[in-house]
């Protein structure tokens, strides 16, 4: 797809207004916020037009850089101001960059017990350590600890749908396994 001068002003505006929470290039610096760089189109435009439908839960977040006197927002409501093409613009735009593992602290001990049952019950779903893209089931591998943990809770209470699949196993997992799994997550460097 071309884009016109203006339209492809138009998506870079708006990505340096999603990069303000998200951080540079869509790499996240902040435990709580995801990177987005590097996600499946079809996994990223399928979270905004859930976000949209106020389907998942998306708390109030303060903007972390540049203007950061601007009210804070949820995702839903950043979800339902986007039309379908700058859904479909932007996923595809970070779709194109790079996915960098964060750096994060982890316990190893943790880490390796999480790696066993990851490869047990969920590397068949998230592959390459839960980083490929093509599995088109979002990034675990590196991605950020506090957002991870997170999802889990929100899976756990059912207040975010999940793949019937990815359920049976989620439902076998015990407090000490999710957070078992978090740090497997982290050590993925
Ligand atoms: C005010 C801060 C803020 C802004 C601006 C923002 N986001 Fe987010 N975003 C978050 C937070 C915090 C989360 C994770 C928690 C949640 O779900 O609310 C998130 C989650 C997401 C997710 C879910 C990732 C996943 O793997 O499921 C996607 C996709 C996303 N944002 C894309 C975007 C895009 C695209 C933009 C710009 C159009 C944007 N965000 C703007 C704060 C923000
Ligand atoms: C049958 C395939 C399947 C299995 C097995 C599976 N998943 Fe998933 N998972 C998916 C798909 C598809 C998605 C993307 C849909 C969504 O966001 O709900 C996903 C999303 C996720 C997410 C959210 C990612 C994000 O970007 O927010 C987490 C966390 C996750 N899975 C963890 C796990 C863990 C841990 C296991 C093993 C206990 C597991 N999954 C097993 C298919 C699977």
């Amino acid at each position: 797809m071309s884009l016109s001068p203006l339209a492809s002003a138009g998506i870079e505006g708006l990505m340096a207004e999603c990069n303000d929470c998200h951080g540079d290039d869509g790499v996240s610096q902040w435990t709580d916020v995801p990177t987005i760089a590097g996600l499946s189109v079809l996994v990223h435009e399928d979270a905004l037009y859930i976000y949209a439908d106020d389907a998942r839960p998306c708390a109030k977040s303060e903007y972390r850089q540049g203007d950061t006197s601007r009210p804070a927002k949820t995702m839903c409501e950043i979800a339902a101001e986007l039309s379908e093409d700058e859904i479909a613009e932007v996923a595809e735009a970070y779709a194109a960059l790079p996915y960098v593992r964060a750096k994060q602290e982890f316990d190893a001990d943790l880490a390796a017990a999480g790696k066993v049952v990851h490869d047990k019950q969920c590397d068949k779903c998230h592959s390459d350590e839960g980083t490929n893209p093509e599995d088109e089931a979002g990034m675990l591998g590196g991605q950020m600890m506090g957002y991870l943990r997170q999802s889990f809770e929100e899976y756990a209470a059912g207040t975010r749908e999940q793949p019937k699949k990815m359920k049976e196993k989620m439902d076998l997992l015990s407090d000490d396994d999710v957070e078992a799994l978090v740090h497997y997550y982290g050590s993925v460097q």
